[in-house]
């Protein structure tokens, strides 16, 4: 059976929840967040940036803000298996050691173990490019297009075992015009993406979600 979702303890503007991004690429999503944080007091603030890389663009959003930031590569481990999970391991031992209470994914291109989930459940956040369930996966503009719709959007929801299946906290639409391609749809998608996942994070840390 599925374990349930425990969410993160309620915050304040005085107390705020601690935040670790995780990216994998350019992070505008991260850079949208902390701009955001930036803006005003918020109940939530970003106290770690991971990357699945070290070379990710992303990881100078958090570095030239001087928040903790490191690139954990996958490990030197010829087993595919153990090599996902001790990668893991170091991305799990860096949440822990920097006291985080929530993880926000935000273009980050792995998918979690079950083992991983389980630990953060409830507390581990995902932005996805569609309007789930429509056009899970890595291809969802691509999916959209070639399924001739004629909206798409973004979603936040919580991580649970599946991909892009776990409880959906709120979601955007766009248009997709007629002669747009793959990259026209992720542009427009990243726009709202921008503004919606730093609204849900505030209400997420207020408390304002029951799971
Ligand atoms: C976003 O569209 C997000 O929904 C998807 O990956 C993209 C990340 O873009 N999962 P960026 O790295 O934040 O620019």
């Amino acid at each position: 059976m599925d374990e349930a979702y425990v969410l993160p303890r309620p915050a304040s503007i005085e107390d705020p929840l601690r935040i670790a991004v995780l990216i994998s690429g350019g992070g505008s999503g991260l850079a949208a967040l902390l701009q955001y944080q930036e803006s005003e007091a918020r109940a939530h603030q970003t106290v770690l940036v991971l990357a699945d890389s070290q070379d990710a663009g992303g990881l100078e959003h958090g570095r030239s803000r001087e928040i903790e930031t490191h690139g954990i590569s996958l490990p030197q481990v010829e087993d595919k298996v153990q090599r996902r999970q001790s990668h893991e391991e170091l991305v799990h031992d860096a949440l822990v050691k920097a006291d985080v209470e929530l993880v926000v994914l935000s273009g980050y291109m792995r998918i979690l173990t079950p083992s991983f989930v389980r630990r953060w459940k409830g507390r581990l956040v995902n932005i996805h490019p569609s309007l789930l369930p429509k056009y899970p996966g890595a291809h969802a503009h691509r999916d959209a297009l070639a399924d001739g719709a004629t909206v798409s959007g973004c979603t936040v929801h919580l991580v649970d075992e599946g991909v892009d299946s776990g409880m959906i906290l709120a979601q955007s639409e766009v248009p997709i015009l007629a002669d747009d391609t793959e990259s026209d749809l992720q542009e427009r998608i990243k726009k709202v993406e921008h503004v919606l996942y730093p609204e849900v994070l505030d209400r997420l840390a207020v408390g304002e979600y029951s799971a």
